[in-house]
């Protein structure tokens, strides 16, 4: 499935909520991994922020992980305990990305990762992808796309 939507700042909070939603109601036993991709300064780490919020960690202490590749944060929220945030951009092949051992963390169903600069780390299969594109100063166009999360769930047969 695909959505589109064109956004201004202030509605990044509810983009965030609708992929949380999303990601909530994902029925898997991993960890909800969301690829975010887009050009520099398309949005995608002010859209980790306002995930990262939701989830009940301190926006403020969330910013692009550039030059340390991968941070952690503990979060409060029903369902999702932790948040992991990488940013590839400095990766130059997807094998480069294997240095970060996420194998781990991609085991855990209570953790979202959320990935900048996903070409750099093809390998990772995602929940969700989400596609920024600059239009001008304060307008994004952002394209969901995701599977019908459901598929997943199987029915026993009585
Ligand atoms: N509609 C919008 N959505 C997201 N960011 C916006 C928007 N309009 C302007 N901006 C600005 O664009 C910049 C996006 O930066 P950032 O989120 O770090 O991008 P990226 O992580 O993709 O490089 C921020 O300075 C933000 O204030
Ligand atoms: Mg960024």
């Amino acid at each position: 499935m695909k959505e589109m939507f064109t956004v201004q700042e202030k509605d990044m909070e509810t983009l965030a909520q609708k992929v949380v939603h999303l990601l909530y109601t994902r029925e898997t036993s991993k960890a909800k991994v969301v690829l975010l991709d887009g050009d520099l300064g398309s949005g995608k780490t002010t859209f980790t922020k306002e995930l990262a919020s939701l989830i009940g960690v301190d926006k403020d202490i969330v910013n692009s992980p550039t030059f340390i590749l991968k941070k952690e944060y503990d979060a409060e929220h029903a369902v999702f305990k932790k948040l992991i945030h990488i940013d590839a951009y400095r990766f130059n092949t997807p094998q480069e990305g294997r240095v970060l051992r996420i194998e781990d963390d991609l085991g855990e169903s209570d953790t979202i990762v959320a990935i900048e600069w996903p070409t750099k780390m093809k390998y990772i299969k995602p929940d969700l992808e989400i596609f920024f594109t600059i239009v001008d100063d304060d307008t994004r166009e952002v394209t969901l796309s995701y599977e019908d999360l459901y598929k997943d769930i199987k029915y026993e047969e009585k």
